[in-house]
């Protein structure tokens, strides 16, 4: 605990010492765990420990086109458990925000579908969804695109009544409509694999060189877990988690910066160190 203070302030110290230094930020599912969202794998509250009660073949099934669309019932319940409007951002995902408004974000690319940046104001261009979003949705068998609320109308019926069998169809070839979240299988959006290419360049010189930040991920998912793996040796890389996982664990690095605690408690370290506290504060009682 007293090393995690320590390491906090050291990434601070990092950030002060170099004022033009932008920042990337890998995210996960623990950045939205203190806003009653359950993550996917910790044990006893994890989603896909929750999910056992549903006789999947095995949990990821639920993310899984094949089994979707024999089964779609069990990722109505994930769905009405994550659907964004009822949760609101942390104090990691404010912090988030105002290193956009202190000009020190580069990117945040997450792998949370509950669209927690957004809300945190975080303006678009900062943000690659790597897993998608319920923004829109799309025909899994002829791929046409239907708006947001298709899904939605469905979805609330199902919470009304979950033993209702009717679910989101295609209005031209009765296809099972899926929201654009990225199942096993699927491709990431092409956004994300050019905009992290041309965030590696950044790092090919000390002047754009970007510190990396790994914050509530397991780093289990491909290829999400590879990008701290590429981030260039001359790159600081820091993680803020619960547990050390990945590339951290099994290529530790010399100079990275190893945070073990929960991301608001980091968040306030940093906060405070950088100056922010009080921006901060403002932010939550907004
Ligand atoms: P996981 O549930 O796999 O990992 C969450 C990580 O965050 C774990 O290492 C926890 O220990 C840690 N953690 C939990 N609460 C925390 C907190 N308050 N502070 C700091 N750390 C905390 O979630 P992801 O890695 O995001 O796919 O999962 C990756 C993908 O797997 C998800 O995007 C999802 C799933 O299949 C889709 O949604 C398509
Ligand atoms: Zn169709």
């Amino acid at each position: 605990k007293n090393n995690s203070i320590e390491a906090a302030k050291k990434l601070a110290k990092l950030l002060q010492e170099n004022p033009k230094q932008k920042v990337i930020f890998l995210v996960g599912a623990g950045i939205s765990t203190s806003c009653g969202i359950p993550d996917f794998r910790s044990p006893e509250t994890g989603l896909y420990h929750n999910l056992s009660k549903l006789n999947l073949p095995y949990a990821e099934a639920v993310f899984d086109i094949d089994f979707f669309e024999e089964k779609p019932r069990p990722f109505y319940l994930l769905a009405s458990e994550l659907y964004p409007g009822k949760f609101k951002p942390s104090r990691f995902h404010l912090l988030l925000k105002l290193f956009q408004d202190n000009k020190r974000l580069q990117r945040i690319y997450t792998q949370n579908i509950d669209t927690l940046e957004r809300q945190a104001g975080i303006s678009q261009e900062y943000i690659i969804e790597a897993h998608g979003s319920f923004a829109e949705n799309h025909c899994i068998n002829c791929k046409k695109i239907f708006k947001m609320d298709v899904f939605k109308e469905h979805l609330n019926k199902y919470q009304k009544d979950p033993s209702d069998k009717n679910f989101a169809r295609c209005n031209s070839c009765n296809g099972l409509i899926k929201p654009n979240i990225v199942f096993f299988g699927e491709d990431l959006p092409k956004k994300f694999f050019t905009t992290w290419d041309s965030d590696l360049e950044t790092m090919s010189e000390k002047e754009t060189r970007p510190i990396v930040i790994v914050v509530g991920t397991s780093l289990t998912v491909y290829p999400f877990a590879n990008l701290p793996t590429d981030v260039q040796k001359d790159t600081t890389r820091a993680l803020i988690s619960r547990e050390i996982v990945g590339d951290f664990k099994v290529s530790p690095r010399k100079t990275d910066i190893i945070i073990e605690t929960n991301s608001d408690d980091a968040a306030d370290i940093i906060a405070r160190e950088l100056g922010w506290s009080k921006q901060l504060n403002n932010l939550i009682k907004e």
